[in-house]
């Protein structure tokens, strides 16, 4: 990238002059911080990238510019009925699910955000978070219990995305355990991450939101002390068509990144001699471990993302009013502008983790992701205290995804014992 392409204007609605990198391939699984540097180094802070199916996107890799744009709604905003390529995306797009406008508090923006986001904010606020350790720790213990005889699990499916699923439909009023709540936890399963040919996430979704529906309609009936009852019962007044998706929003966006953030902090404590040599009880160094997860392989690396909403300049590009730019979280955390002394991370919560501005993880979602999170990890270290990876770190695969930083298995042995 020379000062020449910098200055040169884009083709009207084509961020993908001057040497596009499409965003996907082996690398973004493996070792995605190498690549960042790579095209931060060559493109700057503001990256024009390739979608799937060569749809033209920015990502944004500078920590000022993900402030930046995070923290300007008016010119970067979230409602992706402004996009510009929406006459180049396919029907059976894959990132459909993340771009397409839905009626859920994610798509909103101004005073309409405030109102969904407010009442998000106070269903959550209102969780007794010393209720919700306890819980966490009883339904860990009743995992570690399904395999700790066996003396090896992969913990993944077992126990990191287990978990945070159980722990975000219980916050909602559902049974902890049931016929119901099985059946919910694997739809959320198989609608975010079919694994199986035989999986069709579109059926899966919808009987996710039919089962919400039927959850609210019942919590009209019955409330209960929940945060889909709060929600009900808020003074703005959500109809249930506003609250079942933004329901499925709160259940969706624990699960997925909570279970990434406990499988990247086990892989650390596992396998880096730092962790390694105190693990057993070591509360601080579980609490160290979250933290440099944050930092260093942060379980949302990419997030889509904002729409220009006029003509601007950002980190030397110009930016075209409909443009998709793609917030590169993980980048911006190891942004040398932010570390100039080679050395990343810190022990503060500075990082852009959980996004940033009025659309950021709302308060207090992070508190309670860490909550859950923190006993997961304690309550497996404590009950397997000589767990170890059952395979060489480097056999350790990575989920082909450019979205989410978590592993596609932690595979683990330990003493059995009866538990
Ligand atoms: C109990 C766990 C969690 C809950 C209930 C939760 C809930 C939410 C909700 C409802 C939103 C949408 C906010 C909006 O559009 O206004 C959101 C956004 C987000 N969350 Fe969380 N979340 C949780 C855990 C996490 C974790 C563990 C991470 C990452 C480490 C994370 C990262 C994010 C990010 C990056 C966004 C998008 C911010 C943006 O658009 O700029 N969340 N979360």
């Amino acid at each position: 990238m020379t000062d020449a392409d910098s200055t040169r204007p884009a083709p009207p609605g084509c961020p993908a002059h001057g040497g596009a990198i499409p965003l996907s391939g082996l690398e973004f699984q493996q070792t995605p911080s190498e690549l960042y540097r790579a095209m931060r180094r060559d493109h700057g802070a503001v990256a024009p990238i390739l979608l799937d199916g060569d749809i033209p996107a920015w990502l944004v890799l500078g920590y000022a510019e993900v402030a930046h744009v995070t923290g300007h709604d008016e010119l970067f905003a979230r409602d992706s009925r402004r996009w510009s390529q929406w006459a180049s995306i396919p029907a059976d797009w894959p990132l459909l699910p993340y771009v397409s406008p839905q009626p859920a508090v994610r798509f909103t923006e101004g005073a309409e955000h405030q109102r969904r986001a407010g009442v998000i904010t106070e269903a959550l606020e209102a969780v007794d978070q010393f209720e919700l350790a306890l819980w966490c720790r009883e339904t860990a213990e009743q995992l570690i219990g399904s395999f700790a005889g066996s003396g090896e699990a992969e913990l993944m499916a077992a126990y990191a995305h287990a978990l945070p699923v159980r722990a975000a439909v219980q916050l909602c009023g559902m049974p902890a355990r049931g016929a119901d709540t099985e059946e919910l936890v694997r739809d959320l399963r198989i609608s975010l991450d079919a694994a199986d040919a035989d999986d069709n996430p579109v059926a899966a979704y919808g009987r996710v939101q039919g089962r919400i529906q039927r959850l609210v309609k019942a919590k009209r009936g019955t409330p209960g002390s929940d945060v889909t009852s709060r929600m009900i019962a808020h003074p703005a007044g959500l109809t249930d068509e506003e609250i079942v998706p933004d329901l499925i929003s709160v259940i969706v966006a624990a699960q997925q990144p909570t279970a990434n953030w406990i499988c990247n902090a086990l892989r650390l404590l596992l396998t880096d001699d730092r962790f390694a040599l105190n693990v057993s009880g070591g509360r601080l160094s579980v609490g160290q471990a979250l933290n440099e997860v944050l930092w260093l392989d942060t379980p949302a690396q990419n997030f889509i993302g904002r729409w220009a909403v006029c003509d601007i300049q950002l980190g030397g590009r110009q930016i075209r009013a409909g443009d998709c730019l793609v917030l590169g979280l993980a980048a911006a955390n190891t942004d040398p502008q932010i570390w100039p002394e080679g050395h990343v991370g810190a022990e503060n919560s500075a990082h852009m983790s959980f996004g940033n501005g009025e659309h950021r993880c709302p308060y207090p979602a992070p508190q309670l992701a860490d909550v859950i999170a923190r006993t997961a990890v304690e309550t497996l270290l404590e009950r397997l205290p000589d767990v170890v990876l059952a395979v060489e770190p480097a056999e350790l695969t990575w989920r082909p995804s450019i979205w989410m930083r978590g592993l596609t298995s932690l595979p683990v042995r330990f003493t059995p014992s009866a538990q």
